[in-house]
């Protein structure tokens, strides 16, 4: 086993950590963790030793490798000592690349940590499973991770409750990750989702992709299971530390009972072995039964010291939720006796580049005033502060206007040139363009900040015409005709907007295709209503509902060279797609578009429409039914071929199945940009697959619920899949072939993940929004999605070309299609 590693953690500027931000890192690459820090249980030879285990490093003979020929029930470990308390995102393994003559990696491994150096904790997932893929690519690595600042080392609290509700799915408030153990109904020792950075929603009901059941990211009780009214939580810290506040992320869905804490008090332990202090901090919140959103309770901890703090959080309604706690502290100087093993955290003020390992280093110093001359010195040192701060933010913001300004004026190629040299330098190993930046300050909410960028940029969604987002311009529909890198004037565009019914922004075409319509343009046969006979329900968006349905006799009625699968009887299965009876009126212009628009479309991958009942209420399309659901659905269920998979009958599909797939996704999407179509939602979600695996892209609806968590929604007027858009799509609202390439790339990458992960899963939609801004500004900040295990490096590069900024750099669907053929023929 040939391993290389690399391990990433992030500087954190703010008490709770934010996992997607916590993405440094921690020096396997650079060099900053010691050889001394890199110890094995064996080794194969002095130049396989495992100081030799780095990333994207050739010396010794470029990995580590231990001793004798392994059976598959051996055990043997890489330990690394990070030297200080460390959150740790993403660990990146590498094979042995050795100038291209080694090709051996680490299939799966296990990974265990260790707080304190003495109590050893596997890794679990949320699945439970403490197997982790390794990266079977020799040269390319993924890169995330940050340092741990709270200083928390273990939380105790009850055991989370189960709450039942007729009606609604039983919602099970456990700490899913919870690494300490539990006795008597108490959580001791160890820490878990409270800590993870990742926060509930405000409908704790509704489950996300990587929720595995709903309330999946609270831990919650309810009140008259606990009897004294309030919760008991103790919080043990890596040494004294002066704290400034609590921050507790609570769920307020007061119409299912669920409130924040009314008060809570909070008492401290100076020292490990000293009693509590019997003095609490007491805070009360406002409760708040109007805005049911979840929230951040921030409670002032005035600056008390301790190595541990015990709070009570009382009860304002029958259930208290809590998804995350963290802490503002700044350390004490005089070490405890455990921080000997777990060294100095960084203090808030240094750059993740300093975190060198530095041990027992503290640049905070704590704040030791008496309450009486504190008092007037904070008052005068927060107005001083929020001056300077006033005067900082003024001049970055004029600094940024007159840079953006620079820029633009400056000749494009300046920016091209930048872009290429970035990519041509990484070639082969870029994952992560990011240099390790500390991150920014956001000065502006997110959203506001990407878009302030352009000054003449205007809200897409309030320009909408015709219910859809944004409109493409006409002069833009193929992708390398007159790309203006100069952003266009957003009510330049001419083209109209198609929001299919389901809720989908369909197909856009040049306005000049698409008039106004009525029923009798409609050239599509109507077939029979009373001939469709129901047979299930495939699926469901916000204005209609996806029928499966007999179609009887539809083969005579369509007759000769029809294109139907073969039937064995006179019906033909067909999914009916059915316009609600409630529907607007600009519901039902934009499905008599859509039905139009489809009735032009013939290519093997793409969805057929086959005829329609438009002559009554409700409007119905009918198109062939695919036996295999959608792509996502069916990659998600299935492994990669192996001989375990023919083992044991797990549903599996080989490399060839999914370079098949990429083609035909190619192959259909190529047709629809010889049309001058663009698709604007193209991605797993929205392909089909027949009995034969064959592909058609169609498009469901952005509001289709399973996968309504794909999409943004603007403050209730537009819905985007922002995950698959180019920048330029979610920044400027223009949506062109150009843009439909940059989702197949994407899509590209769902396939190779076999759909295991949604895209930038560890970024917040607003943090997707922000990273389009990145990628505008071109600076070498923009997060690109990581290589797919599976995938090849040839495909990713392909993938990174369909995520160029400017447009000009994407390749056509033909030259994709062309790309992707032979792989597909030849694996
Ligand atoms: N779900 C939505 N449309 C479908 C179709 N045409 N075939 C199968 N499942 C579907």
């Amino acid at each position: 086993m040939f391993l290389f590693l690399l391990l990433v953690l992030h500087s954190k500027t703010h008490a709770q950590i934010d996992p997607a931000l916590c993405r440094y890192p921690l020096g396997m690459e650079d060099g900053r963790i010691k050889n001394d820090d890199i110890t094995a249980s064996s080794q194969w030879y002095e130049t396989t030793g495992p100081q030799y285990g780095r990333l994207n490093k050739e010396e010794g003979d470029g990995a580590w490798c231990p001793a004798g020929q392994l059976q598959p029930s051996d055990v043997q470990y890489l330990q690394v000592d990070l030297r200080q308390l460390t959150f740790v995102t993403v660990v990146a393994t590498q094979g042995r690349y050795a100038r291209s003559s080694g090709n051996e990696f680490a299939r799966k491994y296990r990974l265990d940590y260790s707080r304190d150096g003495h109590r050893w904790i596997s890794w679990r997932n949320r699945y439970g499973s403490e197997i982790i893929k390794g990266n079977v690519n020799t040269y390319a690595s993924v890169v995330f991770g940050c340092p741990w600042q709270d200083g928390l080392t273990a939380y105790s609290a009850p055991e989370g409750q189960t709450m039942m509700a007729p009606g609604f799915p039983n919602t099970l408030l456990n700490d899913s990750t919870y690494d300490g153990v539990l006795e008597r109904r108490k959580l001791l020792g160890g820490l878990g989702q409270l800590t993870d950075g990742v926060i509930g929603q405000d409908d704790f009901v509704q489950t996300r992709q990587y929720q595995l059941w709903p309330g999946y990211d609270y831990l919650g009780w309810r009140n008259d299971s606990l009897g004294p009214g309030y919760v008991e939580m103790e919080f043990q810290f890596d040494r004294q530390r002066n704290f400034t506040s609590m921050k507790v992320h609570c769920n307020n869905m007061f119409s299912r009972g669920v409130k924040v804490f009314s008060s809570v008090s909070c008492v401290f332990k100076p020292h490990l072995i000293s009693e509590w202090e019997a003095e609490p901090v007491v805070f009360s919140t406002v409760l708040d039964d109007r805005n049911p959103s979840a929230r951040y309770v921030t409670v002032p901890l005035l600056q008390r010291s301790g190595t541990a703090t015990r709070c009570r959080f009382f009860f304002a309604d029958t259930w208290m939720m809590f998804s995350e706690i963290s802490f503002h502290s700044a350390m004490n100087p005089v070490p405890t006796p455990w921080s000997r093993v777990m060294t100095t955290p960084l203090s808030e003020t240094e750059s993740p580049a300093l975190t060198t390992g530095k041990t027992g280093v503290t640049t905070v110093s704590p704040k030791t005033q008496s309450p009486e001359e504190g008092g007037t010195s904070i008052l005068i040192g927060c107005l001083v502060t929020i001056i300077l701060l006033l005067v900082v933010i003024i001049f970055l913001i004029l600094w940024c206007q007159y840079v953006y300004k620079v820029l633009e004026k400056a000749p494009r190629r300046i920016l091209e040139e930048e872009v290429t040299v970035r990519l041509s330098s990484c070639s082969d190993t870029i994952v992560l363009q990011t240099p390790p930046v500390p991150p920014r300050v956001s000065l502006d909410p997110p959203y506001e900040r990407v878009f302030l960028l352009d000054p003449q940029y205007q809200d897409p969604a309030a320009l909408r015409c015709g219910g859809g987002y944004a409109e493409p311009d006409v002069t833009q529909c193929t992708p390398h005709q007159g790309f203006q890198t100069s952003v266009p004037h957003y009510a330049e565009t001419d083209i109209v907007n198609l929001q299919g019914v389901t809720g989908s922004n369909m197909y856009s075409v040049p306005a000049v295709t698409v008039d106004s319509l009525t029923r009798k343009d409609i050239s599509v046969a109507e077939f029979p209503r009373e001939r469709l006979i129901f047979r299930e329900k495939l699926g469901e968006g916000q204005f209609g509902e996806v029928h499966l349905c007999e179609a009887e006799g539809l083969a005579e009625f369509l007759g000769e060279g029809a294109p139907l699968p073969e039937q064995d009887g006179r019906s033909v299965l067909v999914a009916v797609k059915q316009l609600r009876a409630d529907a607007t009126s600009n519901a039902r212009n934009d499905f008599l578009k859509e039905i139009k628009i489809m009735s032009r479309l013939n290519d093997p991958n793409i969805i057929r429409l086959l005829c329609v009942c438009v002559r009554s209420d409700p409007l119905c399309m009918v198109t062939e039914y695919m036996e295999n659901g959608d792509l996502n659905m069916f990659l998600s269920q299935r492994e990669l071929e192996s001989t375990l998979t023919h083992a044991n009958n797990i549903p599996s599909v080989s490399m060839a199945d999914l370079l098949h797939m990429a083609v035909q996704i190619a192959s259909g999407m190529k047709y629809l940009a010889s049309l001058n179509f663009v698709h604007r939602d193209l991605a797993t979600r929205n392909c089909l697959l027949d009995r034969q695996l064959t592909i058609k892209i169609s498009d469901f609806g952005m509001s289709r619920n399973l996968y309504s968590s794909d999409y943004y929604r603007i403050q209730g007027r537009a819905v985007l899949p922002i995950r698959w858009m180019a920048w330029e799509s979610i920044l400027l609202g223009k949506f062109t072939t150009a843009s439909d390439v940059w989702a197949f790339g994407v899509t590209l990458w769902e396939i190779f993940t076999l759909c295991t992960e949604q895209p930038y899963s560890l970024l917040t939609d607003e943090q997707v929004i922000e990273n389009s801004g990145e990628f505008f500004r071109n600076q070498g900040r923009q997060i690109y999605l990581s290589p797919p295990p599976l995938c090849p490096p040839s495909l990713y590069e392909l993938m990174m070309r369909c995520w160029s900024r400017d447009i000009r750099d994407r390749p056509s669907f033909s030259s994709l299609y062309q790309a992707l053929r032979p792989h597909a023929h030849h694996s």
